[in-house]
C-alpha cells in the first residue's frame, strides 16, 4: 500500500508512455488507457506496475488525478466527451499540445481542478529533474498536484491562466529556435570541425546567460542604457555579420532577420538605446 496519489494516464504514446512510467517508478498507483490497446499491452509489459484500463473512464475512475497526453486538441475533447462526469472532483492534467486560446476552452470544460502542462525537454528527460514542465491554471491546483508533478520532472508554475503554459512553451520555442539559428549560421560560417566552435560558444553561455538577466531587469524597468553597446553599433555588427557570410558563400537569412529587427528599433528612436530596447519595439 501507498499513501501516494493514484493517477490515470490517458494515451500511452511517446509522451504518455514515459509520463506513465515516470509515475509508476515514482511509486504513483498508475493506471492507463490507450485507444490501440496493443500500444497499451506493450507498455504494461515493460512496466508490469502501469495497470491498464479498458476505458478512460475505468482509468479515471481509479485516480485523483488525471492525465490527458492523446495527439491533439480534437482527441482532448472527444476524451472530455467520453469521460463526462467521471471526471468531477478529479485533477486533470493535460499534456496535449494547443494554443492559449484552445486550452481555455478546455478548462472551461473541465472546471475548477484543470492544469495546462507544457512539456519542454521531449520525452528522453521525463522522469528526471533535468526535465521541464511548465503549468497553467488555478495556483492553489497546482499547489495540491505539485509532489505528483515532481515525479515527472521539474514543475514550473507559470501563471494562473490556464492558457499560460502554452504561452510560455511558444515562448520558450522562440528562445530556443532563435539560439539555435544563430548557431546553425555561426556554424555555417566557421565549417569544420563544428565541435570545436560548439566548444568554444558553450564556454560562451555562461556571459550570454548574464546579459540576458541584465535585459530582462531592463525591459521589466523600461530602461535600456547601452553599457555593452547601442542598437545603432549592433546594426553595424550584424552588416559585417551578413558581409562576412556573403563572402564565404553562406546565406544571410539569419542575419536578415536580425537587421530587421535592429533596423526596426532605429526607425522607432532607439538607435542610441542599448539592445534591450528591442523587446519594447516588438512589442
Ligand atoms: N513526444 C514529445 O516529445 C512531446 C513533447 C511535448 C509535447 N508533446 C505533446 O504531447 C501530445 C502527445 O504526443 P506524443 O508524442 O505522445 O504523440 P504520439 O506518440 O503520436 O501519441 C499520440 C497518442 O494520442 C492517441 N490518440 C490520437 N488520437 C486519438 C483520439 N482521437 N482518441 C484517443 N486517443 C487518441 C494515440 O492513440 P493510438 O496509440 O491509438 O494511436 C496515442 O496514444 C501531443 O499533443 C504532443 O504535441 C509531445
Amino acid at each position: 500500500m501507498t499513501d501516494l496519489e493514484p493517477v490515470a494516464v490517458l494515451g500511452t504514446g511517446a509522451l504518455g508512455s514515459v509520463v506513465a512510467r515516470a509515475l509508476a517508478a515514482a511509486g504513483h498507483p498508475t493506471t492507463a488507457w490507450n485507444r490501440t490497446p496493443a500500444r497499451l499491452a506493450d507498455l504494461v509489459a515493460a512496466e508490469p506496475a502501469i495497470r491498464a484500463a479498458g476505458t478512460p473512464a475505468e482509468a479515471a475512475t481509479a485516480a485523483t488525478v488525471v492525465v490527458l497526453a492523446v495527439a491533439d486538441d480534437d482527441a482532448a475533447h472527444h476524451l472530455l466527451d467520453v469521460l463526462g462526469g467521471t471526471i468531477a472532483g478529479r485533477t486533470v492534467v493535460n499534456l496535449v499540445s494547443t494554443t492559449p486560446e484552445s486550452t481555455r476552452v478546455l478548462a472551461a470544460r473541465v472546471g475548477s481542478g484543470y492544469l495546462d502542462g507544457a512539456a519542454m525537454s521531449g520525452t528522453r528527460l521525463v522522469g528526471d529533474p533535468a526535465a521541464l514542465f511548465l503549468y497553467g491554471g488555478d495556483p492553489g491546483t497546482f499547489a495540491a498536484v505539485e509532489p505528483v508533478l515532481r515525479a515527472l520532472g521539474t514543475a514550473q508554475h507559470v501563471g494562473a491562466d490556464p492558457g499560460a503554459a502554452s504561452l510560455w512553451d511558444t515562448a520558450l520555442l522562440a528562445v530556443i529556435l532563435g539560439a539555435l539559428a544563430g548557431f546553425h549560421h555561426g556554424a555555417a560560417l566557421v565549417g569544420a570541425p563544428v565541435a570545436r566552435f560548439a566548444e568554444v560558444v558553450l564556454g560562451h553561455l555562461p556571459f550570454v546567460a548574464d546579459v540576458l538577466g541584465q535585459h530582462a531587469g531592463q525591459i521589466d524597468a523600461g530602461r535600456y542604457p547601452a553599457d555593452d553597446g547601442s542598437v545603432a553599433v549592433f546594426v553595424g555588427a550584424v552588416e559585417q555579420l551578413a558581409a562576412a557570410s556573403v563572402a564565404r558563400g553562406v546565406a544571410t537569412d539569419v542575419p536578415d532577420a536580425l537587421l530587421a529587427v535592429l533596423q526596426r528599433a532605429v526607425a522607432a528612436g532607439h538607435g542610441d538605446a542599448g539592445l534591450g530596447s528591442v523587446a519594447e519595439v516588438l512589442r
